[in-house]
């Protein structure tokens, strides 16, 4: 049962490598047509450092806050609350059980809710409170709370508030916070349904929220929140203030079905609500259209999906960066547009306001209010001008104004992106989250890097330049390809650090990998601002971590390497091959943007001669000779604004070898390994060479044709004639066609073989008389046949043993790859290799079929030795 089953899991992984053959073939088609940057490197997961924090049983990592200059990064989980070491979070300093209590779990079952899932405590705030207190707020089983963590003994106040207007009900709806001077603006639902909209103040002087109405908020989605102080060298006494961003359903366009729009919303910090009308209500609340759509208005990036406001220093204006997806997203759009605050202020306090008029009976429309304006602008913050004409608080502002700002909350302007279009728009990837650092190059020029995660765990870092984006690297935060819930950046001076929240974890991330980049010309050509290259110790560095910039360091956004000085690298792999055979010659080229040039003898090779095959990470020559000695140069060219820099990324040497052997096969089943390194990696199979070699050996191609070897003379006698397998065919389709019936006489073996084993285990089995009297008949007839029976399974036997002694010569016992003793083909690096998964797979197959004979073996000679002394 066993082999039957395993024969199972090879035909299982088969169809496995052919769907991911196809999912290649997907990306590849995909990719001709994306749209946007290609990311210049993709680093896998294990390629870089990053590091990770998740706790058993624990899940929903949802809410990040890092303290202001402790070291401390806050994780809200599903009932815990971490308090982890910023620059290593697999610290734990602190942590704090928040559960919620039997008694409301069940009731929140009551309701029809999940026991296991949604009547949990979600924590969804996280917000600085003072020195010693955190304010935090939790779904607690659909009955939302709040309190006060005190962040020395890391324990809750145990003064609980209602949490209704600051937390979500449900954990799977929307939500957005900001802690203003101790008060908490947030944007979330105030029911158990979560059918009622709020933005609101949690203050104990002046709690303010919005109308329960359709003009103030109709179905939102909130997605971010924060506070813009006012300019404090700005004479005309504004106001700070907060603004929200969510995607709400329009009232103002007529559409089939629903439209989304994506929206912006303020409020004044001082504002006190009105004394009659607007009660307890905002005064300031206005909300205007963000507009992201390209210039010929085809592409309508409709969903706003995360914000970040970029506010520093060196900043004339805070800059708002927003990420966009369009409603109808079957291809997997997403956008990114960024918007002046000065365009923001404009269109708030100098726009036209919306207002709606009833056409027919019922139907309201909603278009441009063209009449008078009361004054005090209704909407606007009390700022110097409304104080000097005796409107000190909104509490005194005139009931007209109140009325209007209360019926007109909507603006008619828009708020347009800066270049009136998105700064990037990528094809194939659902971005969720985006923070923005401002990094000043060497060249003094400032650049806005922009970290953006995709609902696959990814990250993707992008610059903008004067016509252009680029994207430095793809990094895969999460090796299970989940969606980043959450992106916070640390830009304290030499921590910065990225940090992702998922479902099941928090990954820490540097913001660059410039050690990663090995040569000047990868390092300039990178194009990162954080990345230069410093001759003297030729290494790239990240030159936030530096203390003094030094003059001689080599970097250019612009991807200008030519002050570079790369010295070719000299070392090269030597390989000895057997005429006939077919070479690897390895080259992994990272670079998305690069062009693999091959050079042979210093000329540049005809890859489109049949003669040669590129493959993704390598060079294949068919039918080695003489003439294929020399040395082979893989050379990587990269375009960037019509200047071409090349390097020599591999060197290799071929050598013909002396032939001492003259044994058939192994040189043949290449033919395989070619045919097969279409298939995409997908695992890294750890090989060892059975025999001591200076450089690696690469084992991986050379399994394949162990494998399948033994079947095919086997079924197909085409052992006899090894001519046939010896001349390398060229075509496509031969060796196509070569692995198809290839498979085929491998699994009708594997059938007959464990057809065979079956009937002799069943005949031994009767022949003990283990199984019960009806077999005795059979037996007898076994007993009679026995000669005949022996001598089919001898034949059998002996001609699997065969093959696998001359294979499996130099087979470790320890499983380890097997590899051909009578021809080593031609040597190379270990770490290469395509189509592991077929090889993989097979390698087990052949263990199977290894393993086998034997017990066959032994069990056959015990029936036998057992009939003769009857
Ligand atoms: C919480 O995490 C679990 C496990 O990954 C996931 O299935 C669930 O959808 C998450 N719930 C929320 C509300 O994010
Ligand atoms: C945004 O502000 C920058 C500088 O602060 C300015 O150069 C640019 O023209 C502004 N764009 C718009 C659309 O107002």
């Amino acid at each position: 049962m066993l082999q039957l089953s395993s024969n199972f899991h090879r035909a299982r992984t088969h169809n496995m490598a052919v769907t991911c053959l196809y999912t290649t073939l997907g990306l590849l088609f995909g990719a001709a047509v994306a749209f946007g940057p290609v990311p210049r490197i993709t680093w896998e997961h294990r390629e870089v450092q990053l590091i990770h924090f998740q706790k058993p049983e624990v899940f929903n990592y949802s809410t990040l806050l890092l303290s202001d200059n402790k070291d401390v990064l806050y994780v809200g989980a599903r009932e815990v609350i971490f308090a982890l070491n910023s620059v290593n979070i697999t610290e734990i300093h602190h942590e704090l059980y928040w559960k919620v209590t039997e008694d409301k779990k069940t009731k929140c079952a009551d309701k029809g809710k999940s026991k296991q899932t949604e009547c949990l405590n979600y924590v969804r705030v996280l917000q600085p409170f003072n020195d010693t207190f955190l304010y935090v707020c939790g779904t607690n089983a659909f009955q939302p709370i709040c309190d006060h963590l005190n962040l020395v003994s890391f324990e809750l106040r145990g003064k609980t508030e209602d949490g209704k207007g600051r937390c979500p009900f449900d954990p799977a709806q929307s939500y957005t916070s900001v802690m203003v001077d101790g008060e908490l603006y947030s944007g979330t639902s105030y029911n158990f349904l979560g059918s009622e909209p709020i933005i609101s103040r949690n203050s104990h002087q002046s709690p303010l929220r919005t109308e329960y109405a359709i003009p103030w908020l109709n179905e939102p989605s909130f997605v971010f929140a924060d506070v813009i102080r006012a300019d404090q060298n700005s004479t005309d006494g504004e106001d700070d203030k907060v603004y929200f961003f969510f995607t709400e359903m329009s009232v103002e366009y007529e559409f089939v079905g629903k439209l989304m729009i994506p929206r912006i919303s303020r409020v004044c910090k001082r504002d006190q609500g009105g004394l009659r009308t607007l009660q307890k209500k905002w005064t300031s609340f206005l909300k205007a259209r963000l507009i992201c759509t390209t210039p010929d208005k085809n592409l309508v990036f409709n969903i706003i999906k995360d914000v970040f406001i970029l506010k520093s220093p060196s900043l004339k204006e805070p800059v708002i960066y927003g990420i966009f997806t369009p409603q109808l997203n079957n291809v997997g759009l997403s956008a990114v547009c960024a918007y002046n605050m000065s365009t923001v202020e404009e269109v708030f306090s100098k726009g036209k306001y919306m207002q709606s008029a009833t056409v027919e009976q019922s139907h309201t429309k909603w278009v441009r209010y063209n009449g008078e304006i009361p004054k005090p602008r209704p909407g606007a913050c009390i700022n110097k001008e409304a104080r000097a004409a005796d409107y000190t608080s909104s509490l005194n502002l005139p009931d007209k104004t109140l009325q209007f700002v209360k019926d007109h909350p909507l603006m008619d302007d828009s708020v347009t992106p800066i270049g009136d279009r998105p700064r990037l728009i990528k094809r194939d990837v659902r971005y969720t989250q985006i923070v923005v650092d401002r990094v000043t190059a060497l060249s003094g020029s400032v650049y806005d890097v922009m970290f953006i995660s995709t609902d696959k765990g990814a990250l993707h870092k992008a610059i903008s330049y004067e016509n252009g984006m680029h994207i430095v690297e793809e990094t895969q935060l999460f090796p299970n390809f989940e969606p980043v819930q959450t992106l916070l950046l640390s830009s304290e001076k030499g921590k910065r650090y990225l940090y992702a929240g998922s479902n099941s974890g928090v990954v820490q991330s540097p913001v660059a990998f410039c050690d990663k980049y090995s040569t000047c010309v990868d390092c300039v050509l990178a194009r990162d601002p954080y990345c230069a290259w410093k001759p003297h110790e030729a290494s790239c560095i990240n030159i936030l971590k530096e203390d003094e910039i030094e003059r001689d360091w080599i970097q250019n956004i612009d991807g200008d390497a030519s002050s570079c000085t790369d010295k070719v690298r000299e070392n090269c792999l030597h390989h000895t091959f057997k005429p006939g055979n077919i070479a690897e010659l390895k080259c992994s080229q990272k670079s998305k943007l690069a062009q693999v040039v091959w050079k042979f003898k210093d000329h540049i090779l005809k890859i489109e001669s049949p003669k040669y095959r590129l493959l993704e990470k390598a060079l294949l020559v068919f039918n080695l000779s003489e003439g294929d000695s020399g040395i082979y140069q893989c050379l990587s060219e990269e375009k960037v604004k019509n200047k071409k820099f090349s390097q020599v990324v591999a060197k290799h040497v071929l050598e013909m070898k002396k032939i001492q052997s003259t044994t058939v096969g192994p040189t043949q089943p290449a033919t395989e390994t070619e045919g097969n390194s279409n298939v995409p990696k997908i695992s890294t199979v750890p090989t060892e060479g059975s025999t001591a070699q200076t450089s690696p050996t690469q084992l991986i191609s050379i399994t394949g044709r162990v494998i399948t070897k033994p079947i095919i003379p086997i079924l197909t006698s085409a052992a006899s004639n090894p001519d046939i397998f010896n001349s390398v065919p060229d075509g496509v389709i031969e060796k196509t066609m070569f692995l198809k019936s290839n498979d085929n006489f491998l699994l009708m073996f594997l059938f007959l073989f464990f057809f065979v084993l079956f009937l002799c285990l069943l005949s031994y089995n009767c022949y003990k008389g283990y199984l019960p009297g009806q077999c005795l008949k059979f037996r007898s007839l076994m007993l009679l046949g026995k000669k005949k029976t022996k001598s089919d399974f001898s034949e059998c036997e002996q001609s699997v043993k065969e093959t696998l002694v001359e294979q499996g010569s130099t087979q470790n016992q320890n499983g380890e790859q097997p590899k051909p003793a009578h021809d080593t083909g031609y040597e190379t690096e270990a770490d290469c290799g395509n189509g592991q998964i077929q090889h993989d797979d097979s390698s087990q197959a052949f263990k199977e079929v290894k393993d086998k004979p034997f017990d066959v073996k032994c069990e056959l000679k015990y029936a036998d030795s057992d009939a003769e002394g009857d």
